[in-house]
């Protein structure tokens, strides 16, 4: 089935490659990827699949039964794109203006619809069903799959008991394209933003003494003691990071502003440290500025939850890249400290979210990045391989 499926992959891989050009061409920010879905949904219905639409308003859902009997499995790829002017020079570059696929979701997107067209073709050897799910509204808070989530998706329907276990890819920099990256438990971080206004009382530079509290040095300590909270209180075997990219205290040389503000990320590998953590934000803020005679509001913005990879359904997605893509191709990934929503699909079901290699040492969010589109090859053929070997070997 391997040599089979492989076969499939080139056979498809031209219009796999049409298609992720297509939507490089034509990308759409999160929650307005309406032309994306479209796209989407009719090549879905042209390989016979059931087709759902309109799931958060632009998610799309299609199932595939397969001839013989199994699990239910959901494969994930997200379709949105970033507010970034593209600088790649491709001739297939970004025709809407300040908006890119600079995160990789046209390849995820077109890799799952080759998955598609792979498995329609072999729908006899298909155990189970496969929901093929296109999700939108990844790159921007609350997120669009816990949307997903709550209209259904993962739910039974009329001749399935519901999804067992969930899987999704991302392209990763830094990886030649045709391999892949699979980490087992803790991979991806929670990702939370900090904000910590300071207030003070204004006045001239030169007379601290008489004012109740001089914002900008009040900042500048709760700047240092928030660090405190990683190196002295973060249990040792939890990564995590504090990072105040932002420090506006708006004086001049000879004046005293009155607030000043930090703006920071907060990162967690676990997710009750993550929330104990944000209470000693909290209260190492405020305490730090009602030392000094300050005063400090603290706003911790809540993002997308840590992503735990299930432990056997990662070996068994690792076994199958060893077949696949060989051992020289499949890498053991290390922990990754970006923010990712299909953590809401993990928090549900046991799955493995895994990296695909992109091919390119260009970041991603960065107006350059450009995939090898050697990626799609693997991306398509290796999701459908993987669908195909767990719905065999769970039967
Ligand atoms: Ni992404």
């Amino acid at each position: 089935m391997i040599d089979l499926i492989k076969s499939t992959a080139d056979d498809v891989y031209p219009d796999v490659v049409d298609l992720r050009r297509t939507l490089h061409r034509h990308p759409e920010l999160s929650g307005v990827e309406h032309e994306t879905a479209r796209r989407v949904a009719d090549r879905l219905e042209d390989l016979g699949l059931d087709v759902r639409t309109g799931i958060h308003e632009t998610g799309v859902l299609a199932t595939l039964n397969g001839s013989k009997s199994g699990p239910t499995l959901l494969l994930r790829g997200d379709m949105d794109a970033l507010p970034i002017e593209e600088e790649t020079g491709l001739d297939f570059a970004s025709e809407n203006e300040g908006v890119m696929h600079a995160c990789g979701h046209d390849v995820h997107t077109s890799s799952l619809l080759g998955a598609a067209m792979i498995l329609a073709r072999h729908r006899e050897a298909v155990h189970g069903q496969v929901r093929f799910c296109f999700q939108p509204h990844e790159e921007r808070l609350p997120g669009g799959a816990r949307f997903m989530i709550e209209e259904g998706v993962l739910d039974a329907t009329d001749g399935s008991s519901g999804v067992e276990a969930v899987l999704g890819q991302h392209v990763k920099p830094g990886l030649p394209a045709g391999s892949i990256g699979v980490r087992p438990g803790d991979f991806m971080a929670s990702s939370d933003e900090v904000y910590v206004t300071v207030h003070g009382e204004g006045g001239h530079s030169a007379k601290p003494h008489e004012l109740s509290a001089d914002a900008t040095y009040v900042a500048s300590q709760i700047l240092s003691a928030l660090q405190s909270i990683i190196s002295r209180q973060c249990p040792p075997d939890v990564p995590s990071i504090l990072t105040i990219g932002r420090l506006i205290a708006d004086g001049a040389a000879n004046v005293i502003p009155s607030t000043a503000r930090l703006e920071g990320t907060f990162r967690a590998m676990d997710e009750d440290w993550r929330f104990r953590a944000h209470d000693l934000i909290e209260r190492v803020a405020t305490h730090t500025a009602e030392a000094h005679g300050a005063t400090a509001e603290v706003d911790v913005k809540v993002g997308y939850p840590a992503l735990r990879n299930d432990e056997t359904v990662t070996s068994i997605v690792k076994d199958a890249a060893l077949d696949y893509v060989g051992p020289d191709r499949t890498v053991d990934a290390d922990y990754w400290f970006a923010g990712e929503d299909f953590a809401y699909f993990l928090q549900e079901r046991p799955g493995t979210f895994y990296q695909l290699g992109a091919g390119t040492d260009r970041g991603l969010h960065t107006p350059e990045f450009a995939v090898d589109e050697e990626a799609l090859r693997t991306g398509a053929g290796f999701m459908a391989y993987l669908a195909w070997r767990y719905g065999a070997d769970q039967k």
